[in-house]
């Protein structure tokens, strides 16, 4: 019996895996330790109060996305939100409680109430992924293979029907699957800043492009307005929650850095706040995130905060933090419905890699971790529901990555996208990066998939979102 393939063991895949029982799961992943997952610090966006609604969650995530959303998916998501926290506890998951034993409900960026749910204060991606590798690990229909990665897609008969592995000693293995559902992540580790791991680099939205899904919204890329001005193939990542518990946003002189910006101030949408940032930092001034008035026990509520800033001689809750924007999630990826097909049959994608529309043309803070899992369970049902496809007796054929850029080529590439692809763009700077990125396609899945993004840029001649062309303009 053939099995369905998971290509990417983050929250997404396993959450796809373990519904998609009773099938049997063929679970792949190149590094599950560097997941992303791992390092997510913001929660999960539930309207789980009794003072707030579904409604409200539906108004606030369609307000970060420029309404660019999908209302359909926007209202499956946060209406899906409350059963979705409910199920990651029935999985073992602690979420974080008040005195009175009831959720501990924060705020961020964009959301008009409190209702994001954290577990181990800033370590909820990390709470989580431990508390569904276990189930995984448990999980009789689910055979885990670590270290492995995904190199080319197996077409038979107009179907995505398999995929070809190569381990860390460079073998091969090809494997039949009745289906293939890629979760391998977002993006940000082509951008020169940001917050992602290095594996957040686009190879398998690269793969499935040549083998001709289709994109959606490849524009779209968030930066996160604060991440610690450290330098490094990752910046550590300053919550939203901060500032959700105080933290304020100044200049070198400490003046206010949103003041007059946006009537949620230091909360605004995230593309507002972070543009804010790179233009101060623009004007040759100092930007810093004062969390010196947050109150509370920083151990329990931001240990990774904490211990990040700490290594770097930073102590939070007695100095002002630089801050820098950063690459942190891609709104877009392969076109996907609701239950993550793309639109080459046989072929899934879910989470960051997949674009249902949920996110429109900017995220709202917290709803990643909660599409991951409210997605990848649906799609894994929709899949231990499918009918199996009978064997076709159509032609086989491989559709292979193309070889990858050296060192040198990658650290060049995510300098060009951060200069001329960050949080605020512009027409002939596009143009020309386009130019140099569609002259070298052919050498290497990093420029052809540059050149996608750049091509998509250019083409959205208007602000939107996330999507800034500063020779058009759109107010703040
Ligand atoms: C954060 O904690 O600020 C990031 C959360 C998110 O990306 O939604």
């Amino acid at each position: 019996m053939k099995p369905i393939v998971v290509v990417g063991a983050g929250v997404a895949g396993m959450a796809t895996a373990l519904a998609a029982a009773p099938a049997r799961v063929l679970l792949l992943s190149r590094d599950a330790a560097g997941a992303a997952s791992w390092l997510a610090q913001g929660g999960i966006a539930a309207a789980m109060d009794a003072a707030d609604s579904v409604e409200s969650h539906v108004r606030d995530t369609l307000e970060a996305g420029a309404q660019h959303n999908s209302l359909e998916a926007v209202r499956w998501l946060c209406g899906e939100a409350p059963a979705t926290v409910r199920w990651l506890a029935t999985q073992g998951v602690a979420f974080d409680r008040a005195a009175d034993g009831t959720l501990a409900l924060g705020r961020e960026g964009g959301h008009h109430a409190a209702r994001i749910v954290h577990a181990g204060g800033d370590a909820t991606g990390a709470v989580i992924v431990q508390a569904l590798q276990a189930r995984v690990r448990q999980a009789g229909h689910v055979e885990w293979r670590d270290g492995v990665d995904v190199d080319a897609l197996l077409v038979h008969d107009g179907r995505v029907a398999g995929v070809r592995t190569r381990d860390g000693a460079g073998r091969s293995e090809e494997v039949e699957a009745t289906a293939v559902v890629l979760a391998t992540g977002g993006i940000g580790a082509l951008w020169a800043r940001t917050s992602n791991p290095p594996g957040a680099n686009g190879a398998g939205l690269a793969l499935a492009l040549v083998a001709g899904a289709f994109p959606r919204d490849l524009e779209f890329m968030q930066f996160h307005p604060t991440a610690l001005d450290v330098g490094g193939e990752r910046l550590p990542l300053l919550t939203e929650a901060l500032r959700g518990a105080g933290a304020r946003l100044v200049d070198g002189d400490g003046h206010a850095l949103m003041r007059g910006v946006h009537p949620l101030g230091d909360l605004a949408p995230r593309d507002i706040v972070a543009r804010r940032v790179w233009e101060v930092q623009r004007e040759g001034a100092a930007t810093l995130l004062d969390a010196t008035d947050v109150q509370g026990d920083w151990q329990r509520r931001f240990p990774t905060v904490l211990a990040a800033c700490l290594a770097h001689g930073f102590d939070p809750r007695t100095t002002p933090l630089p801050i820098t924007p950063a690459a942190h999630f891609h709104m877009g990826g392969l076109a996907t419905d609701l239950d993550g097909r793309t639109s080459l049959p046989g072929l899934y994608a879910v989470g960051e890699v997949g674009c249902n529309g949920v996110h429109g043309a900017n995220r709202l803070a917290s709803n990643s971790l909660l599409e991951a899992v409210a997605g990848g369970r649906r799609t894994g049902a929709d899949l231990a529901q499918s009918p199996i496809p009978p064997p076709g007796d159509g032609a086989w054929h491989w559709i292979e990555r193309e070889p990858s850029l050296d060192a040198e080529g990658v650290r060049t590439l995510r300098t060009m996208l951060w200069n001329v692809a960050g949080p605020v763009r512009e027409s002939t700077v596009l143009r020309d990066a386009w130019r140099i990125c569609r002259a070298a396609a052919e050498t290497s899945w990093q420029m052809r998939l540059a050149k996608r993004l750049l091509r998509a840029m250019r083409v959205r001649k208007e602000s939107l979102g996330a999507h800034y062309r500063e020779d058009r303009g759109c107010p703040m």
